[in-house]
């Protein structure tokens, strides 16, 4: 079976890791951690990078450490992995849903504006599937209105936002106030579970640091001056994660290729779409997804592919699909948003993908349309 990811290693991350067993520093104190910190924070260009056990608790301290908590409303798309909406709910605000663009599939500018309340204090903005959103008009928004703006980065890191004014260019995730980002094993560059947060201030780092480790002062251990949790990431994990951010920028290149040679052989079958870019964004790529002109073909594509030994992921159910969320929302406001996640599936988009099994995994897929499409 092609698996549809599956990380890659090297003797870095053995080497790194073996320092961490060797020397006893396994728990969330050694040198890997504000290595792998000020690195990271540095490759994207940050002042402060901290680091977290995902990016789901990465998100919830954000929202903590902004201010964020009940009687407050947030928005976020709703054609997203689930966890900024539930995060948004774990502080006591209430998420507020909003469509998503035909391109690009980030949050719709105009659509997150008419959702604006007095209640609305924070927008999460995802980066989806690699491609920046649209963060000329969302940030001019988030101005207007003052709100808080946190990225989630997990499926994009490194993707640029391109200036369609003067063609300048600026990473994703060095926009608004906090940006978090996921290291699990099917992201980019993995540690198996694990997260940053990158930030501009350095009062809110400090505040964040504060509200990883237990709500404990930095001052003086074992003094607690606020509520916190334990969200720290682990000096193993930030070994592995340290070694892959070394060789990142070849990932990405490479990544980048796999994705040429999947659009180049999948753009002759008119009855499906590779996903759209917008001239205003440099993306990178994590998965591979198609879609499909009904959305009835989906599942019958994916069990031909399973039958032929290769791993397709269908994608993610809208937000507001899930239980928690369906009460208060109407599934006509978001039409795009449903449309694109019930008619595409991802294909197999691990490093290690040779251009043989593309190949075959393109001519399946294109048999198998050009059959059931009528
Ligand atoms: C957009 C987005 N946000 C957050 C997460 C959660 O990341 P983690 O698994 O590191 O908690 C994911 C994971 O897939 C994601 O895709």
């Amino acid at each position: 079976m092609i698996p549809i990811f599956e990380p890659e290693f090297t003797a870095k991350e053995r080497e790194y890791l073996l320092e961490c067993i060797d020397t006893g520093w396994i728990s969330s104190q050694g040198r890997f951690i504000t290595d792998f910190e000020q690195a990271y924070a540095r490759h994207t260009g940050m002042p402060h990078g901290i680091a977290t056990s995902n990016c789901t608790t990465a998100l919830h301290l954000a929202l903590l450490g902004l201010g964020i908590g009940a009687g407050d409303e947030v928005i976020c798309p709703d054609l997203t992995f689930i966890a900024p909406a539930n995060m948004i709910a774990m502080t006591g605000a209430t998420p507020v849903l909003v469509d998503v663009e035909p391109i690009g599939w980030g949050i719709d500018p105009q659509c997150l504006e008419a959702r604006i309340t007095p209640r609305t204090k924070a927008v999460i903005v995802v980066h989806a599937f690699g491609h920046a959103a649209n963060m000329g008009p969302i940030m001019a928004i988030a101005r207007r209105h003052g709100l808080k703006v946190i990225e989630d980065v997990a499926e994009a890191p490194d993707a640029q936002w391109i200036d369609p004014t003067d063609g300048s260019r600026q990473r994703v995730g060095t926009f608004g106030d906090a940006s978090c980002y996921s290291f699990f094993a099917n992201k980019i560059m993995t540690c198996g579970e694990g997260g940053m947060i990158l930030c501009h201030d350095a009062d809110l780092a400090e505040n964040l640091r504060i509200l990883r480790d237990h709500g404990m002062s930095r001052q003086q251990r074992y003094v607690h001056d606020v509520i916190g949790t334990n969200y720290r990431m682990t000096n193993m994990q930030a070994a592995v994660a340290l070694a892959q951010l070394e060789r990142l920028d070849d990932t990405q290149a490479r990544r980048l290729i796999q994705c040429e040679t999947y659009r180049r052989q999948l753009s002759g079958c008119a009855k499906l779409s590779f996903r759209p870019v917008a001239a205003w964004c440099a993306p990178v790529h994590w998965l591979t997804t198609i879609t499909l002109r009904r959305a009835e073909l989906r599942t019958p594509l994916s069990d031909y592919l399973r039958r032929n030994g290769v791993e397709p992921r269908p994608m993610i159910f809208p937000v507001h699909e899930a239980k928690p969320y369906r009460h208060g929302n109407d599934p006509n406001d978001f039409p795009v948003s449903r449309s694109i996640s019930h008619r595409s599936l991802h294909l197999p988009s691990a490093i290690g993908l040779s251009a043989e099994d593309i190949a075959r995994i393109c001519d399946l897929v294109i048999d198998w349309v050009e059959r059931n499409d009528a």
